[in-house]
């Protein structure tokens, strides 16, 4: 496929050609085609739109400073776009089945959906600060957003461009006033599934490959048509990260900052959108996508996403910070806000802000960048700003202006979420059966959510290889620290075995601390994907704990077994000790993870199982008793799965040994002595009852608690 469509190249590249030449990738036979009959409609259209907006624009007709440079953008936008285009228009064909390959294709959103908008109406927002004061962060503020275009909300700093960006999408955790409609009606739960909201920073598992991170996302979106195979949905996703230049570097891990050298900022970014692109969203909030990046890349990221909203007919709304001349021409509409409270100073088209500069009498300087001139002149903090001006403008020349849009695009009758789901559904039943379509806010059943999640685990562990060695070599140390102190302890007297035991389960209740790091470091990056909706956090705590089990089952069987080895202690015990201090080890590991779905990271996590530890720890049975203790703390042995595994293990050794005479008598006195009583049905029953309720709390916690704020 990548070959077929050839896209070796990254669009920097393609710019550099010659247009009327091309790139390689477009001159073979069935690409040739595509271009001929394809780039003659989109130039035109092209050609048409810029005519048309030139003629009706105060810019031209200005005849400012500016025009060069503008019609220079314009040029190499029109240059790459031709070339992003064909290729696009190749897939689509692709798509549509008119130049279809052997194994047929399909997509999510082959063909473009109907036309969208997004409507907002007095969205508002204020905080209570710290002294009980109310901070107003958003002055109602209203605007209407269309499908097939590209919106900017610019504005300074903590104007609160993120918290409207965060409103509009839904995603937004306090409480805020206002109306958002898309297509004429509230949002619904629904909305999750025709919306897709990109942060500032998303985080991505770094031992994931880029198609990989994109399949992930597609699959949880959408049920699968039942004669798509692997080989189709492989050349959608690959369709995908053509669109967005990614087709190159499809098999390389995300990485990260620190240990695994990965993909670029800009790359990263780029997959930020493709990830969401194969989820067939109508709607794109992107958050401040060129933040951190370089010029190049902030422009090449840019003309992908004004490429986006174009070929796929979807709106996308961004949040962006300074965009140099080239990047603020890609943006159809510019929403600009002003900051304490933030309000708007401009709603309209990008192309009419510098006439209307002038028409409230400020002329852009000369080679200035208006976006930026403009910017300043609504800065509070700079010198020259004239705020109360723009904004007493504003509401004399704009805001009738797009308070009458936004009446009419509240009242407008277009599909719902459903009916714009349906549609999708309708279009990929040509591939097969597919499952009737869910009023749930999720795009795939919980079956295939844990499917998926848990697949995505267990190739990350399995990836992470470096942790897994660590857990392994880390058990077989310990075991040899512990099996020397205890070497031979089959041949000594019952106090030393004894002692041993309680060492072994000592070892084994302290072994998950070692889990709660990583299961800290994994929660942002669920925590994100659950935000999206992509699947319930029921798959991901099911899917880890499955793992967690089967590794810990196995690296404790290691430990074990190194251990019982080195103490020369009868064979006869040792599935009797493993099967005690495995229960003990997974339960403690409960415990651990409960206290770390509770903790903000991962020293709260350490300090807060500190009393959790020692309660169990200390209220062991051996060296505290049920006698010895006061009696109104004996239910801390009656609780603890420490002082259950010390007491079965007991009575192992005691049955192991009963040829021995002397070792059963004092068996029998420590057992005496200590209260135990041979019971491995309660002992049973108490732990797996910590088991069962520490996993509940874990999911509890894990679901309320430490959620994104936004
Ligand atoms: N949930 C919240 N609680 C308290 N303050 C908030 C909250 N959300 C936003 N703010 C404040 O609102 C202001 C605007 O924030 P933001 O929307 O992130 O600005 P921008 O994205 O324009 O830089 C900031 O001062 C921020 O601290
Ligand atoms: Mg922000």
């Amino acid at each position: 496929m990548a070959k077929d469509l050839g896209t070796e190249e990254t669009p920097q590249q393609a710019e550099q050609q010659d247009p009327e030449v091309g790139p390689a990738w477009l001159m073979g036979d069935r690409l040739k085609m595509t271009k001929e009959s394809h780039s003659n409609s989109w130039k035109s259209s092209l050609a048409g739109s810029h005519a048309g907006s030139r003629a009706g624009s105060q810019v031209e007709s200005t005849g400012t400073h500016n025009t060069k440079m503008t019609t220079d953008a314009q040029e190499a936008q029109e240059r790459w776009c031709t070339k992003m285009r064909m290729s696009a228009e190749a897939l689509d064909s692709l798509e549509q089945g008119q130049q279809s390959d052997d194994s047929g294709t399909f997509s999510s959103n082959s063909t473009r959906c109907g036309d969208t908008v997004l409507t907002f109406k007095d969205v508002a927002f204020q905080v209570t600060l710290n002294t009980g004061e109310k901070k107003e962060i958003l002055a109602p503020i209203s605007g209407h957003f269309e499908s097939g275009r590209l919106a900017a909300i610019m504005g300074p700093s903590g104007c609160g461009k993120t918290t409207l960006l965060d409103i509009l999408a839904g995603q937004k955790s306090d409480t805020y006033s206002g109306t958002v409609h898309f297509n004429g009606r509230p949002r619904d739960k629904l909305f999750p599934r025709i919306s897709a909201y990109v942060p500032q920073e998303d985080e991505m598992p770094k031992y994931l490959t880029v198609s990989e991170a994109v399949e992930f996302n597609g699959m949880l979106k959408f049920e699968r048509p039942s004669f798509v195979s692997r080989k189709m949905e492989r050349q959608w996703i690959l369709r995908r990260l053509e669109v967005l230049g990614l087709l190159e570097v499809k098999d390389t891990y995300i990485g990260d900052a620190s240990s695994l050298r990965g993909i670029s900022g800009g790359q990263k970014r780029r997959l930020s959108l493709a990830k969401r692109l194969t989820s067939g969203a109508q709607v794109f909030f992107c958050d401040e996508p060129t933040s951190g990046l370089s010029a190049t890349d902030a422009e090449t990221c840019m003309r992908y996403m004004k490429h986006i909203a174009q070929f796929y007919n979807v709106i996308v709304v961004v949040v962006i910070h300074q965009p140099r001349i080239e990047v603020a021409n890609l943006f159809d509409e510019l929403l600009l806000m002003t900051a304490n409270p933030g309000r708007a100073v401009y709603n309209g088209k990008m192309e009419d802000v510098v006439g209307y500069l002038q028409q409230v009498g400020f002329d852009v300087p000369m080679h200035a960048n208006p976006v930026d001139f403009f910017m300043d002149l609504v800065t509070p903090e700079v010198s020259t700003a004239e705020v109360k001006l723009f904004v007493n403008h504003y509401g004399e020349l704009i805001e009738p202006k797009v308070l009458a849009k936004v009446d009419e695009g509240l009242a407008v009758d277009m599909p719902s979420a459903l009916e714009l789901l349906e549609d999708i559904r309708g279009q990929m039943l040509k591939f097969g059966r597919v499952p009737a379509l869910r009023n749930s806010k999720y795009g795939v059943r919980f079956r295939r959510q844990l499917y998926y999640v848990f697949l995505r685990q267990l190739k990350l562990r399995w990836r992470d290889w470096k942790s897994l060695l660590a857990d392994v070599l880390g058990a077989i140390i310990k075991a040899l620290v512990v099996g020397i102190v205890y070497m031979r302890t089959g041949e000594l007297d019952v106090k030393a075995q004894v002692s041993f035991f309680f060492m072994l389960c000592m070892s084994c209740a302290i072994d998950g601390l070692k889990n709660m790091p990583t299961v800290i470091g994994e929660r942002n990056i669920v925590k994100n994907e659950t935000s999206e909706v992509l699947y319930s956090d029921w798959a991901y705590i099911i899917s880890f704990t499955f793992l967690n089990l089967i590794q810990a089952v196995l690296v404790h069987c290691l430990f074990v077994w190194i251990i019982f080895a080195m103490s020369g202690l009868r064979w006869t015990m040792f599935r009797s000790i493993y099967l005690w201090t495995t229960l003990l080890a997974v339960t403690m590991d409960a415990m651990y993870l409960m206290v770390a779905a509770v903790a903000k990271d991962s020293t709260t996590a350490i300090i807060m199982s500190l009393p959790f530890m020692m309660l169990f720890l200390l209220f062991n049975g051996f060296t505290a008793t049920r006698s010895s203790v006061v009696p109104w703390m004996r239910w801390a042995i009656e609780i603890s799965p420490v002082a259950y595994s010390i007491q079965q293990i007991t009575f192992t050794a005691k049955w192991a040994y009963a040829d021995n005479d002397s070792l059963v008598s004092s068996y029998t006195y420590i057992i005496t002595t200590s209260d135990y009583k041979d019971q491995p049905e309660v002992a049973v029953v108490v732990i797996a009852s910590c088991f069962a309720i520490f996993k509940i709390i874990q999911m509890i916690c894990f679901h309320f608690l430490n959620n994104i704020k936004r």
